[in-house]
């Protein structure tokens, strides 16, 4: 168990009225919905097994091999629920606001794991076999963020969520199947407003220590990854997800990193000390050199993909 330092303890009482104002918020912008209304059941039938049906077979997925990718990658960093539950609760307080947020996060959360499973299945769109083995690796693992303390969980989880939200609504939107666009986009929808919850924590905080803030953003930024390295065979699943433009550099830097800066307001901050200052040349450099990579990974993408298709000589 984590034992709160002075500073987190001064961060979590400095932010903790601002929490409740946004929770507050949330709760008046959300709006319910049930997973169960948005699994095509009628497409379903019994798998072999105790119940003597058909087992699973690729022919039966109507969905690419990136999309069918990029739905394992979104649904096991959903899976792995209680691990952000844990990290989240130990680093901030399950009392008072903290508490009631991180509550009612994990319960919303909780839907998303339930209606993608639900959607996979009914659909035949992926394994089940393999599906369910690789959520027992991951969780088995109990690989989470490792985050210090408040200021690094509001920063990697602003991060994150856009993240998240981005990848459901590229998934959806690529899927070329109706029926899980509009369980992505409703997912997606959701994580856009806890986006909206910890950025706008963020935003309070630098209001009160922009330094120490923008000191956390840079180191958060800077390592920044989807957390599915202890997922089994994560490395060829993020490459298709990226040759697919679910989820690369380019979304990274255009849809998340951009994005966020900007809503923050980062290089309109006055009054930073050296350390703030120094943190935000870096996070200045951090961005450029991933539009760098970015435009590169986008030069051999597109190469890669003329000459798979016959249209260009490899390079
Ligand atoms: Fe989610
Ligand atoms: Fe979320």
């Amino acid at each position: 168990m984590k034992i709160a330092t002075a500073d987190a303890l001064r961060w979590l009482s400095e932010l903790e009225a601002t929490a409740e104002e946004l929770m507050n918020r949330h709760l008046a912008s959300a709006r319910e919905w049930f997973p169960h209304q948005y699994v095509p059941w009628s497409l379903g039938r019994d798998f072999d097994g105790p119940l003597g049906g058909e087992p699973w077979s690729a022919d039966q997925s109507a969905l690419s091999p990136a999309v069918r990718s990029a739905l394992v990658v979104n649904l096991l960093t959903e899976d792995n629920l209680p691990g952000y539950h844990w990290t989240i609760g130990s680093r901030t307080s399950r009392d008072g606001a903290w508490g009631a947020w991180l509550h009612q996060w994990t319960a919303e959360e909780d839907r998303h794991a339930a209606a993608i499973r639900g959607y996979l299945h009914a659909a035949r769109a992926v394994d089940p076999i393999a599906l369910e083995r690789a959520r027992m690796a991951h969780l088995g693992t109990g690989t989470v963020p490792e985050l210090e303390g408040p200021l690094d969980v509001i920063a990697y989880a602003a991060v994150q969520e856009l993240a998240t939200r981005v990848s459901h609504r590229n998934t959806g939107r690529l899927s070329g199947d109706p029926v899980c666009e509009r369980l992505l986009t409703r997912i997606a929808q959701d994580e856009n407003l806890h986006m909206v919850f910890y950025r706008e924590l963020l935003r309070a905080a630098l209001e009160s220590g922009a330094d120490q803030v923008l000191v956390t953003l840079d180191a958060t930024i800077r390592d920044f990854a989807m957390p599915g390295l202890a997922m089994p065979g994560f490395g060829r699943m993020a490459a298709e997800i990226a040759v697919a433009g679910v989820y690369d550099l380019r979304v990274h830097h255009d849809e998340v990193l951009v994005p966020l800066l900007r809503a923050l307001r980062v290089n309109d901050l006055t009054g930073l000390g050296p350390a703030g200052e120094r943190a935000r040349d870096r996070i200045a450099a951090h961005v450029e050199r991933t539009d760098a990579r970015a435009a590169r990974f986008v030069e051999r993408r597109a190469q890669a993909l003329a000459v798979r298709a016959g249209r260009a000589e490899p390079a």
